[in-house]
């Protein structure tokens, strides 16, 4: 079977940034600033990129562009015992898919109710009770949540129907309207919450540099878990994107490209949800600290309110709000989906339709107990986990895999040969020192959280 290829260089990266920005850029880095020295966390966070967010990056897109498949097979080419890594990466990506279906499927509701602000002046009674229905505890699934069901399996036909199209028609296609969309949204975004009353304020909080946390180990293990989480590396994703370019690929160029657009995204999208939240704290005649949140908090219960509040442009600001929540993690599934599908096809020679098939009633399948009353529990529960034994402890296993034990100057050699920008030895430093030790310190850390 001939493998399929990008159709342009432009549409590969637009398929990688669509991979890589995704709700972690929306509700995660914001607020992960704003705890770990605000505007300071820019040099740790730049620092995390540079040594080992975009060098894992080039080597991920080093392994795929080789050897020419998903993550199974292409670091089984790199060395026979290699292979269970990659089928780790997918596996963790399969469950991943799991749940961020279901965020997409409450994003699209949301979008949905934001026409008409449906969610009503209570926002936290309407996520909990008229949505998710929530149950007395994880052991009592109370059945189904219809809206969340209905959201969901909207979320899987959009995915089914781009998937079944293949990497050019599908994928390429969506991300070519989804990305340029989401960048217009994103700057419409940040002009209505920096216009608002009292925005200035939230803005200062979450840029208010304290140069003193840079002594802080923590911050430092934040900036490291959040750039590698923002790029969706250790989750197979880019070894399967980067083995359908073509051989003479600019892969240092790309993974720069991506990488540092992945940062924008985060840090502009700052200013639209701190700005927000600075009027919000001025209306209500409050602090900041009183109405900040994080993660879903603040993506279904926070913002919703925030945006009643708005002093006009109502529906407009919440279409476009959860528009871009929508877009963000609809092309981020795709993406995870893509992982596991691609690593079926490859392994078991399989066509793109049945695989696609296979994959995405297997996911749709387990998806469903998040759809459950109980769902949030599980949710909470998994995705706390997956992070930490999942892409981060792939990331380390790549790392020794490939930097020591394959031999990262091949990688290099290869990455260099159609590069504009060179990899010099200070790639090696990152990949095979730099990455692993923080990467295992921050299992180290999470493990003894978890354990206490
Ligand atoms: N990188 C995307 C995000 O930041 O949301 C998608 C993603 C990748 C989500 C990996 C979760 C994950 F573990």
């Amino acid at each position: 079977m001939k493998r399929e290829v990008w159709n342009t260089r432009t549409g590969f990266i637009l398929a990688a940034i669509g991979s890589a920005v995704g709700l972690g850029n929306i509700w995660r880095f914001s607020y992960i600033a704003y705890e770990n020295g605000g505007g300071a966390f820019l040099i740790p966070y730049l620092v995390a990129l540079l040594t080992a967010g975009i060098p894992l990056l080039i080597l991920e897109l080093g392994v795929g562009n080789k050897f020419m498949g998903s993550a199974p097979v292409a670091l089984k080419r790199a060395k026979k015992g290699f292979e269970w890594i990659g089928w780790w990466g997918v596996i963790a990506s399969f469950i991943i898919t799991t749940y961020y279906s279901v965020i997409a499927g409450w994003s699209l509701v949301y979008l949905l109710k934001a026409f008409t602000l449906g969610w009503g002046l209570d926002t936290g009674s309407f996520f909990n009770n008229e949505l998710l229905h929530v149950s007395d505890s994880p052991w009592n699934l109370g059945g189904f949540s219809y809206p969340v069901l209905i959201g969901l399996l909207t979320t899987w036909l959009i995915i089914w129907i781009i998937e079944k199209r293949g990497v050019q028609a599908g994928i390429e296609k969506s991300s070519k309207i989804f990305m340029p969309l989401l960048w217009i949204l994103l700057i419409v975004l940040v002009l209505r919450a920096v216009t608002l009353e009292g925005s200035i304020n939230g803005v200062e909080w979450y840029l208010k540099p304290d140069f003193s946390k840079l002594t802080d180990v923590k911050v430092w293990q934040a900036a490291y878990g959040q750039a590698f989480y923002s790029l969706g590396l250790g989750m197979a994703i880019m070894i399967a994107y980067a083995s359908y370019l073509p051989k003479k690929s600019d892969l240092i160029n790309n993974a720069f490209i991506v990488g540092l657009a992945d940062g924008a995204f985060s840090f502009t999208m700052g200013f639209a949800v701190f700005g927000t939240l600075g009027y919000m704290a001025y209306a209500k005649g409050v602090g900041i600290e009183e109405v900040v949140a994080q993660s879903i908090g603040l993506t279904f219960v926070v913002l919703p309110e925030a945006l009643n509040m708005l002093p006009g442009l109502k529906v407009l600001t919440a279409v476009a709000f959860f528009m871009s929540i929508a877009i963000a993690a609809l092309t981020s599934l795709i993406s995870l989906v893509e992982a596991f599908a691609s690593a079926v096809m490859d392994k078991f020679e399989m066509r793109r339709s049945k695989a696609v098939d296979i994959t995405i009633g297997l996911e749709l399948l387990f998806s469903l107990i998040y759809a459950t009353k109980a769902g949030i529990y599980w949710l909470d529960i998994i995705d706390h986990f997956i992070n930490t034994y999942g892409l981060i402890l792939v990331g380390v296993l790549e790392a020794v895999a490939i930097g020591w034990i394959y031999g990262a100057d091949k990688i290099r050699e290869w990455a260099n040969t159609y590069s504009d920008i060179r990899a010099g030895i200070w790639w090696d430093i990152c990949v095979k020192i730099i990455t692993p030790a923080v990467l295992l310190y921050i299992i180290y850390k999470e493990t003894l959280s978890n354990l206490a």
